[in-house]
């Protein structure tokens, strides 16, 4: 495996995914961690991420200097490059412009590291930095430069050693021939074989489950989104009838929602579930109550408690699935520290040690995409693996203020029509969400020769990477006149829709 040493770049997760998608398995540490462990991992190769600070800061993140002397091939990037000049003997200082943006890299030296490379001598590279190298340390010699930075790239190659560091960002899309550059790292240089592919994943995933596992039972909640859906049919694979879901019906689904996962997975892939229909217990929970994050606590509430009288129904549950992403993980070790809360997102937090269980966590070596393939490695249907994230108070914060019956009818009528025709227009995938909120005022409206005074809907659609930050997707002005009148002719209640245009930040993706 490559190990990638995160210096709190941007992009660190980006260098792990272009190396997995070289199909080499790689894995991101904290720079923080000691040299010992970083060892322990026999790594083939170490990446050294970018980084917001520079190698003279008082608290600037290093490394031991005795992972330049272990023979492992390293590859610096940026802060990554900066830090290998400090640390070996050269000089690194504030560059009198700094660069960022597209630059155009002529190649000096165009065989390992460059190999294939620049057939016009050049490249387009993407840059993004303050400092730059002065002096290179003793042993390294340029291998690259642009207009703005006389050393863009250099290299050590000895008996002992072999480092190459890079100004510039080979990650990122904008580095035209960036996918090529790593892969000469990872294959050439640190010898790395591509055979890591997700049906090699499968295996050896069901077999760490088996190990893990043994003859218990597991139980695990399965909400229909991707993350659960994947995990749950993957230790499926692994363990068969040992494992039981539990699907909560909480009141607050879409049309149709449920229907769906009992299809898929009891009817088509025999997993064990137990379907839960709770909506009444949980729409009397929520009776009056306004406030957002009342609402999730409620519903966070009510989904444990109802999860954990299902388990001890069962018995001799030792396990629980939870389908934990890579990013989680990595979000957790970071050096940088947590974020602030803005919105507690519940999923299943705090069931394992409430319920004195152990964790199942099959994808939390996987990106998100990675899940997907999974997914269709696993035979599970595109509805599924291409579902728009749903948060698990579901419609409960899309119906602003209380929420009713009432409300929450006329909220999936125009949920069902957005849907629809974001599906109809081939945007479903590229969209991150899309979906309609319900605004709990009434305004005034003209229907036939009627004076009308109902509800408005708004429409909420956003790109993103990661739910992170997000656009308002420009959605097509058809489209979007299409779902205003199909929802205000079909849906009873509704005479007005407005389109949500606010980015995040400062606006959430929800509106509650
Ligand atoms: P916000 O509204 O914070 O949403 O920009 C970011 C992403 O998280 C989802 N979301 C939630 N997911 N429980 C969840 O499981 C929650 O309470 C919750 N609130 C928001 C939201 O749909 C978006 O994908």
């Amino acid at each position: 495996r490559i190990l990638v040493l995160d210096f709190g770049s941007q992009y660190t997760q980006l260098i792990a995914r272009r190396i997995r998608e070289a199909q080499v398995y790689s894995q991101i540490l904290p720079c923080t961690v000691p040299l010992a462990t970083v060892l322990a991992y026999r790594p083939k190769g170490i990446v050294l991420s970018g980084g917001p600070s520079s190698v003279y800061d008082k608290k600037a993140p290093s490394v031991s200097k005795q992972l330049f002397e272990q023979g492992i091939p390293i590859l610096g990037i940026c802060y990554g490059m900066q830090l290998v000049t400090h640390l070996q003997g050269g000089e690194v200082e504030k560059a009198p412009h700094r660069e960022f943006g597209r630059a155009e890299l002529t190649l000096d030296d165009r065989s390992d590291l460059f190999k294939g490379i620049g057939t016009r001598g050049s490249t387009v590279v993407w840059m993004s930095h303050g400092d730059r190298i002065e002096r290179m340390p003793p042993g390294f010699r340029s291998i690259a430069h642009t207009e703005n930075s006389p050393i863009a790239a250099m290299k050590r190659h000895d008996a002992k050693q072999r480092i190459y560091c890079l100004q510039f960002h080979p990650e990122v899309a904008h580095t035209v021939e960036g996918a090529t550059i790593l892969k000469n790292f990872v294959y050439d240089i640190c010898g790395c074989k591509p055979t890591w592919t997700m049906r090699s994943y499968v295996e050896t995933a069901v077999e760490q489950i088996r190990q893990q596992v043994g003859t218990e039972r597991v139980i695990c909640a399965l909400s229909g989104g991707v993350d659960s859906s994947v995990a749950a049919a993957l230790t499926h694979r692994a363990v068969g009838d040992q494992l039981t879901c539990v699907f909560v019906d909480n009141g607050v689904l879409r049309t149709g929602e449920r229907d769906q996962v009992e299809k898929t997975f009891a009817s088509q892939m025999h997993l064990n579930m137990r379907i839960l229909d709770r909506t009444s217990q949980f729409l009397t929970g929520l009776k009056n109550v306004t406030d957002p994050e009342r609402k999730r606590k409620i519903i966070g509430r009510l989904f444990i408690k109802n999860f954990e009288v299902e388990s001890k129904k069962l018995k001799g549950i030792k396990y629980l699935v939870q389908g934990t992403l890579y990013p989680d993980v990595i979000e957790s070790v970071s050096f940088k520290g947590p974020s602030a809360t803005i919105k507690t997102h519940h999923n299943v937090g705090g069931l394992p040690t409430r319920m004195k269980l152990k964790l199942v966590e099959p994808l939390r070596e996987l990106f998100k995409d990675e899940v997907r393939v999974l997914g269709q490695e696993l035979g599970l249907p595109d509805e599924i693996i291409w579902r728009q994230p749903f948060p698990g108070p579901g419609l409960a914060i899309r119906v602003l203020g209380a929420v009713t019956k009432e409300r929450l009818a006329i909220l999936r009528g125009a949920e069902t029509i957005v849907d629809q025709e974001i599906r109809a227009a081939g945007l479903y995938r590229e969209i991150w969400q899309a979906f309609a909120v319900l605004l709990p005022i009434r305004t005034v409206g003209v229907m036939g020769d009627q004076r009308t005074y109902e509800y408005v809907i708004a429409i909420r659609a956003v790109t993103s990477l990661d739910g992170m930050t997000a656009d308002w997707a420009k959605i097509p002005n058809e489209v979007l006149g299409k779902m205003s009148s199909r929802i205000i002719n079909e849906v009873k209640g509704v005479n007005r829709v407005v389109y949500d245009i606010s980015s995040k930040p400062p606006s959430t993706i929800e509106w509650e």
